[in-house]
């Protein structure tokens, strides 16, 4: 796993992954999202420096955000969003007691396959039954975070897959850059669903955790 000196060293310019601008992203995530969050209570794991935790979850009843980066975490509580409350720890060690929904947007791909695991055992253990939303790019890790291995993990554990949804499209191979770039037409991001699976850059699952017996 990366730690925190790894990550507040991306965050020594604000905006790392130029995620703050990208009005695609959001378009997209909203859409996806917000059937699972409006009025919820969310633990959003990996918030970095609040960008989501504005524009999307601000629908939710309540946030709390956790980041390993308090670099990141200080940005993110200088928004002094009213429905949120952040925390710099390492969201393997956090609490996951107590929510409606658990957010893990991007941020799940940084770990280890062992870590990985204990992540979603703690899932299933401390949100029994409740909503995972789980998001990552799936080709660039072919081995460790490809489609198959996820749904291969997830039904290991028990987790019920409900809904997945592609997020943006692979500029790999070039031919493909000219879907990337027409997706983000207005409206053209509601056939992101109909994209053939080889030119899914970043996917989101809509998961049910297990219940206890
Ligand atoms: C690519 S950023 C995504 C930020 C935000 N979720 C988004 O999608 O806009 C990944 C974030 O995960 C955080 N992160 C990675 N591993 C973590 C861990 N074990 N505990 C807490 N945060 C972690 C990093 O510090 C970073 O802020």
């Amino acid at each position: 796993m990366r730690t925190a000196a790894d990550f507040n060293l991306y965050y020594a310019a604000p905006d790392p992954w130029h995620i703050s601008h990208s009005r695609f992203r959001d378009k997209v995530f909203r859409r996806c999202l917000m059937p699972f969050i409006r009025d919820k209570s969310v633990l959003e794991l990996g918030c970095g420096e609040g960008h989501l935790t504005q524009a999307i979850f601000s629908k939710a009843r309540s946030v709390v955000g956790i980041d390993i980066s308090d670099v990141a975490i200080a940005r993110a509580k200088s928004l002094n969003l009213p429905n949120a409350r952040f925390e710099s720890a390492d969201f393997l060690q956090a609490s996951f007691e107590g929510y409606d929904v658990i957010a893990a947007i991007d941020c799940v791909y940084y770990l280890s396959l062992q870590e990985r695991g204990a992540l979603l055992e703690k899932v299933a253990e401390e949100h029994s039954g409740k909503i995972l939303l789980l998001s990552g790019p799936i080709v660039d890790y072919r081995r460790h975070f490809s489609h198959k291995r996820l749904m291969h993990e997830f039904t290991t554990l028990g987790f019920a897959p409900l809904k997945f949804y592609n997020l943006s499209v692979y500029w790999h191979p070039p031919s493909s850059r000219i879907i990337a770039h027409l997706i983000k037409l207005p409206l053209a991001h509601t056939l992101l669903d109909w994209i053939p699976e080889s030119m899914i850059y970043q996917r989101l699952y809509a998961l049910r955790a297990p219940k206890h017996h």
